[in-house]
């Protein structure tokens, strides 16, 4: 299959173009989906077959039998990530929302804050609110328009109830790869304000070629006793629907307390998100996501060309995600004002930069992970939308 081939998911209960009308009045034919992170492509042939042999079994009864898919994660981590993972330390949840959500439950308590670096993921901040725990807003500093810890503003707003900080690595938004030195900065300051330090990698196998992307775990071994690092085949594979997610533990008693909370809450896996993630997590599966993160660089490359010529916008220099992260301050107009034109007149759905926390307002999310030809589209029509700035 060609990147490029576009395919048609409207009616396919898909969130990104199903719920476009009604979130964004925006209708299909007309409006482009540029907003939920998921991409316009199959996965890999290996995980359809993996699905084809299901169908024509035809038995979906419960899962069981986790040694192939432990197999195929510890292959995953060794030989892309030079990370050594024993099986007893993985953890299967429906997704990482639902991992942040169980660390959350797991390791605060109620009244409890958790640490964000901000601008952050904005489902972290929703299942800690929703857990009756804190969030502290942690803004990432800015240098040429790239994030940058500020570890020593972060100090001062620190109020004692912290017990917790969620790394987002690569950082969506904005697409960081945080340096080995970074990383270990990270880890002192939990180690200092005693918070369990939460890494969510998702996006660790979307980087784009010449960029590195170091597992907490392997950067700072020291950080073990507080640790809990979360992957996943779902953001890699673009198998987000399957709902399946990796949290691993190597402390055996964090691991304990986080084993109580799955098993108090009954949660087991789901099939169709084993089978297919350990079909993904494989040489075929490597190969693609090398092709893909290739062919999303050119897309990233087109995207980022054509905002430069508009006067005001700034596009983040990506390093991994393919989450364009664009900066409007340089128009002058209000976040509303940006959002009306984008929405209104170039018709075309994004992630609104407010709902990703202090930091975000002036900013709008765009999904480059489509063919090449609605990356185009999407630039030409905010070249229009914007032509009285030229
Ligand atoms: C940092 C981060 N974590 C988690 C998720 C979603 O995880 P899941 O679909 O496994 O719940 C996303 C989705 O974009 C994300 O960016």
């Amino acid at each position: 299959m060609s990147f490029d081939t576009p395919i048609d998911r409207t009616g396919s209960h898909c969130a990104k173009w199903d719920m476009m009308p009604s979130l964004y009045g925006l209708p299909p034919g007309e409006g482009l989906a540029m907003w939920v992170a998921d991409m316009e492509f199959r996965p890999p042939q290996v995980v359809q077959t993996a699905l084809e042999k299901m169908l024509a079994h035809g038995i979906y009864g419960y899962f069981g039998d986790e040694s192939a898919y432990l197999a195929a994660i510890r292959w995953w981590m060794a030989n892309r990530h030079g990370w050594e993972v024993a099986p007893e330390w993985i953890f299967t949840t429906h997704g990482l929302v639902n991992g942040t959500a169980l660390c959350v439950h797991s390791f605060t308590r109620p009244g409890d804050a958790v640490v964000l670096m901000t601008p952050v993921y904005h489902a972290f901040a929703r299942v800690i609110k929703a857990a009756g725990r804190e969030v502290l807003e942690c803004p990432l500093a800015l240098e040429d328009g790239t994030a940058r810890l500020d570890l020593a503003a972060w100090e001062g707003l620190l109020t004692g109830r912290e017990k917790m900080l969620i790394l987002c690595s690569p950082h969506n938004p904005g697409g960081r790869v945080w340096t080995a030195e970074e990383l270990r900065q990270i880890a002192d300051f939990c180690v200092k304000h005693d918070l369990i330090l939460v890494s969510d990698e998702i996006h660790h196998d979307l980087v784009f070629p010449g960029q590195k992307h170091l597992v907490m775990a392997k950067a700072v071994p020291g950080i073990a006793d507080r640790l809990v690092m979360m992957t996943a085949s779902t953001k890699t594979f673009n198998i987000a629907g399957a709902h399946i997610g990796n949290v691993i533990i190597a402390d055996p008693a964090l691991r304990k307390t986080f084993a109580n909370t799955v098993n108090a809450l009954g949660i087991s896996p789901n099939s169709f998100g084993m089978h297919m993630a350990t079909a993904a997590y494989s040489p075929e599966g490597a190969a693609w996501v090398d092709d893909l993160m290739r062919y999303i660089d050119g897309n990233r490359r087109l995207f980022d060309e054509g905002i430069a010529g508009i006067p005001g916008l700034r596009s983040t220099p990506l390093q991994a995600t393919y989450l364009a992260w664009v900066d409007f301050s340089g128009t002058g107009m209000t976040p509303a004002e940006v959002i009306e034109r984008v929405e209104q007149q170039a018709k075309i759905a994004t992630n609104h930069g407010a709902a990703f926390g202090k930091g975000g307002e002036a900013y709008l999310r765009f999904n480059l992970a489509c063919p090449r030809a609605q990356v185009a589209e999407a630039v030409a029509r905010l070249q229009r939308a914007f032509a009285d700035l030229q």
